[in-house]
């Protein structure tokens, strides 16, 4: 199928999984898995320009993973560390913006720092949006939005009747940017692990044997073209039924 006839998502999220597995069938230490994963991250930054997604999401350290042995955790924020060092010049060569979600505050201090001079450096750029999830899970996400809400309520700012979905949205990590269309899992799973439980309500959903570390451009692409045949309903009828 020729790209130009893709319809193409404007938002796509990836559950990237499998870098243990990856790494376990070659005799690796997970670490290995989790650095190889690094390199598909650029492929998947790269051909979202080729292809014009704008916007890519990517779900790197959940909640749940802080439970995890220390020093894979470690090794974790070790390899993002290096990524946002290393990485930022495709961000600059593509004018994309880097965002993160998450509880970004549990992270470590040199990460923190590293992310924020990222974001800085890149706020000006609107070609593309990289959001890294990063101690995210949606549960804590909407729990932190519906504090933020009742705080409102209690300063006397907010009517409970003024808790819309827009006003609930507002708090959430994402706040200002368009719902996936199109979540991605590897590793073939078929769960959402506490990702993006809100945003994700119509997305589509595609997932792959492939682990993480073997996600290339061309699953990517399959993926895009898989995409583009689905018929969208959001709880109405298509054209052709109506
Ligand atoms: C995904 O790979 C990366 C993170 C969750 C950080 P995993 O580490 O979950 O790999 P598997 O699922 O054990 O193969
Ligand atoms: C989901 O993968 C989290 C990330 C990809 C960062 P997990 O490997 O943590 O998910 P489960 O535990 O298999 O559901
Ligand atoms: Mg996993």
């Amino acid at each position: 199928m020729a790209t130009t006839t893709l319809k193409t998502p404007r938002h796509v999220a990836i559950i990237m999984d499998g870098n243990g597995r990856w790494a376990r069938e070659r005799g690796l230490p997970r670490s290995e898995g989790h650095r190889a994963g690094a390199e598909s991250v650029r492929r998947v930054v790269e051909a979202c320009h080729e292809f014009g997604v704008k916007y890519l999401t990517l779900y790197a350290f959940s909640t749940e993973n802080w439970a995890r042995p220390v020093s894979e955790v470690r090794a974790l924020m070790r390899l993002l560390k290096d990524f946002l060092e290393e990485r930022t010049a495709d961000l600059h060569r593509y004018h994309i913006r880097l965002q993160a979600i998450g509880e970004i505050e549990r992270l470590p201090a040199g990460v923190r720092r590293k992310l924020s001079e990222a974001m800085a450096a890149t706020a000006a750029y609107r070609k593309g949006t990289l959001t890294l999830a990063l101690s995210y899970g949606s549960r804590a996400e909407l729990t932190r939005a519906a504090r933020c809400l009742a705080e409102r309520v209690r300063e006397g700012r907010l009517r409970p009747d003024q808790i819309t979905e827009a006003a609930l949205e507002r708090c959430l990590y994402t706040a200002g940017q368009p719902d996936p269309d199109l979540v991605i899992r590897t590793a073939n799973e078929r769960r959402l692990s506490n990702f993006l439980l809100w945003q994700a309500s119509y997305a589509e959903l595609w997932v792959t044997p492939v682990c993480w570390p073997d996600f290339t451009r061309e699953h990517f692409l399959e993926a895009l073209q898989d995409y583009s045949r689905r018929v969208r309903h959001f709880g109405g009828l298509d054209d052709a039924a109506s």
